[in-house]
């Protein structure tokens, strides 16, 4: 049976900790979204993760720290001394904090379930007092994924996690109340040839980490950093097994809403090709837009949100997660009649903060398996035309 508490009480958060130690799952809030916890050198704690989620194993788990000392303990001894340096010098800058660094796994104190028989480890020490407290009291690294369902949109609260995993036996839900930034951590590999892979975007942008290893000198100018440090572009493929891919869990299919859901964008034109939208299927769209380019097709649509009005990438990062499942509760009735529009992020490529917002509109990406469409208004028509591509 799956129990929430509140991290206000310590006696809870000392049962969290504890639960930990014993083996068992805690979900806890960190400042990215909350994640799936156990004991990473416990391998049948770790198991009950693949499990629950319905995750495939050749996925790694990021080991979550309370310190950079701590997470000195988890790393190979074959690591080079140019990783070595890298990894210290980036997470004495961004820890506590939403990078996770991937590195040479140690093979005893870490599982090779959590790292999916790769031989590399994701560190991450969390920006978040609910998650430090709870890591330093328990005192061993925890294996922690999102706590979703596998495929499914990640948590950024403690009730997201509970509508998920309803029954699960023995889990414990720290609520800790809404995560600040509100998608997942940057991942990174520090490779042995000296370079590095971005694997995944997030709250840490590139010209960042080239910044810091230019000003540490690990690289010797801005030019050979960025050379040098490479983001790996997401995967598009559809498939459930990930064993084939080389960076895991960029899958196409990620962060899938229950409801079918497509990028739009909106022009006017005279275009033929297009067919009518019946009035019943606008009614079961929900539109989430992003500084109001889709503002047309509020009240024309069956309900409408906007990430952000102003156009903040941090508030669009912050609400992405909860609109998504937002959207989802809308649907009544037959959930295939209902569909999600989410604005399609290259009409936003003008805004400022713009890593971030190539973060949010990877996961805008995912949502909609790729999938676009174009929404189209015929001058001094009030109808609407729809088309796909
Ligand atoms: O912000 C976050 O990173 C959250 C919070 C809970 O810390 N965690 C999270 O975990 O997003 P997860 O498992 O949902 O996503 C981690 C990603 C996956 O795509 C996984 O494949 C990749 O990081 N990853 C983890 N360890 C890896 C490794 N050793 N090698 C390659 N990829 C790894
Ligand atoms: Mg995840």
């Amino acid at each position: 049976m799956t129990t929430v508490v509140s991290a206000d009480q310590l006696s809870d958060l000392h049962r969290a900790a504890a639960d930990l130690r014993s083996g068992r799952l805690v979900a806890f809030p960190t400042e990215t979204v909350y994640g799936m916890g156990a004991d990473a050198g416990n391998p049948e704690a770790v198991a009950q993760i693949f499990e629950v989620k319905g995750r495939p194993h050749s996925d790694p788990l990021i080991v979550h720290c309370y310190s950079f000392e701590q997470s000195t303990r988890f790393i190979s001894p074959d690591t080079t001394e140019w990783q070595h340096r890298v990894y210290e010098s980036l997470a004495k800058a961004f820890w506590p904090g939403p990078l996770t660094l991937i590195l040479p796994s140690h093979p005893v104190r870490i599982a090779s379930v959590v790292t999916g028989g790769s031989g590399w480890v994701g560190l991450r020490c969390p920006n978040h007092p609910v998650a430090l407290s709870l890591l330093q009291e328990c005192n061993v690294p925890v294996a922690a994924p999102s706590a979703n369902l596998f495929g499914h949109v990640s948590p950024t609260g403690a009730q997201h996690v509970l509508s998920d995993f309803p029954d699960v036996d023995n889990l414990l839900i720290v609520d800790g109340g809404e995560c600040g930034i509100g998608i997942e951590s940057t991942v990174i590999r520090i490779n042995a040839d000296r370079s590095v892979d971005i694997l995944r975007r997030g709250g840490v942008g590139k010209s960042e980490i080239v910044d810091l290893l230019v000003k540490s000198a690990v690289f010797d100018d801005l030019e050979t950093a960025f050379g040098k440090v490479r983001i790996i572009e997401k995967f598009v493929i559809q498939q459930t097994d990930s064993s084939s891919l080389p960076a895991p869990g960029q899958l196409l299919v990620h962060y899938a809403p229950r409801l079918r859901t497509q990028m739009v964008r909106i022009r006017e034109s005279d275009d033929s090709g297009v067919c009518e939208l019946d009035f019943h299927q606008l009614a079961k769209t929900v539109v989430i837009d992003f500084a109001g380019v889709l503002k047309r097709l509020d009240g024309v649509c069956g309900f409408y949100r906007d990430l952000s009005v102003d156009g903040s990438s941090c508030e669009a990062a912050h609400r992405l997660f909860s609109f998504l499942r937002w959207a989802e509760d809308r649907a009544l009735g037959d959930m295939d009649d209902w569909q999600i529009w989410i604005v399609n992020p290259s009409i936003i490529s003008q805004i400022p903060e713009r890593e971030l917002l190539s973060a949010v509109a990877d996961r805008i990406f995912r949502a909609a398996s790729g999938r676009t469409a174009v929404v189209t208004f015929k001058p001094g028509s009030d109808r609407v035309f729809f088309s796909t591509r």
